[in-house]
């Protein structure tokens, strides 16, 4: 679904990313965990098109997306669910799950999405009418999920759901995206939260300083003495 090749990018002339390659099949949780500043954020961003690789290919179910514009991208059925919630803070739920139905294939259809994504977050449908400022951090986190959802994409990127999130609701979040990703949808997953994350996935790779430093199957990743060391404090 997903394949990338030898991707490197940065900022101004600091290179960020180097070389890195990583696949996403259709319905697989794939997660990149790493550190702060390892480059997940940047490389998601490349991914959805906010930023522009400076070599390498970026392809989305066969076709290159690595030249066109995020907003085409999202049409082709990708979605960006970004680090810091990003919310429309003084419009109401109802108002930022509809700025999420842009794409005109899925503009017509919102009704019906939003009763879909209400049906996976009951209570942002108790809450429809009240402004994003208002909600608790779980309940943002559950908007920016939904809202990234009305786009009806076949793929959701998705930066640090659990950060600033009290543990009880970080179980909540890994939670419902272990139910999206029982709905059918592929899931690429970027945290700091190692561990729920190698709980919660199917594969996972380990970005340090802007490269691949490791990549395989959860269970065997969560016995790897790197991580172990490196991530998991054992
Ligand atoms: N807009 C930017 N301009 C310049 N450098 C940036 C910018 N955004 C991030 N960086 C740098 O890129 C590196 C990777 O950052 P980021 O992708 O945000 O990492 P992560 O999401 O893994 O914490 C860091 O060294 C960071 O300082
Ligand atoms: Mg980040």
């Amino acid at each position: 679904m997903l394949e990338i090749e030898g991707l490197s990018t940065g900022y101004g002339r600091v290179q960020v990313l180097w070389d890195l390659c990583l696949k996403v099949e259709e319905g697989e949780f794939v997660a990149l965990v790493g550190a702060n500043g390892a480059g997940k954020t940047t490389l998601l961003k490349t991914i959805s098109g906010v930023i522009k690789p400076w070599s390498g290919s970026i392809t989305f179910l066969g076709k290159r997306i690595d030249t066109l514009h995020a907003n085409d991208i999202v049409d082709l059925g990708l979605s960006h669910i970004p680090e810091g919630r990003k919310l429309f803070t003084d419009m109401s739920i109802k108002e930022n799950l509809e700025m999420g139905a842009y794409p005109k294939r899925t503009w017509k259809e919102r009704r019906e999405t939003m009763k879909w994504v209400f049906s996976l977050f009951p209570r942002l449908e108790e809450r429809a009418g009240q402004l994003a400022r208002t909600l608790s951090g779980g309940e943002q986190q559950m908007l920016a999920m939904g809202r990234g959802l009305m786009s009806k994409p076949r793929l959701v990127i998705i930066d640090e759901p659990s950060n600033g999130l009290a543990p009880r609701v970080v179980s909540e979040v890994f939670d419902i995206l272990g139910s999206l990703h029982k709905e059918g949808i592929t899931i690429l997953l970027v945290e700091q939260n190692v561990r729920q994350t190698l709980a919660t996935a199917d594969r996972a790779y380990v970005l340090e300083n802007g490269r691949i430093a490791l990549q395989g199957s959860c269970t065997f990743l969560r016995e790897s003495d790197h991580v172990r060391k490196a991530y998991l404090g054992l």
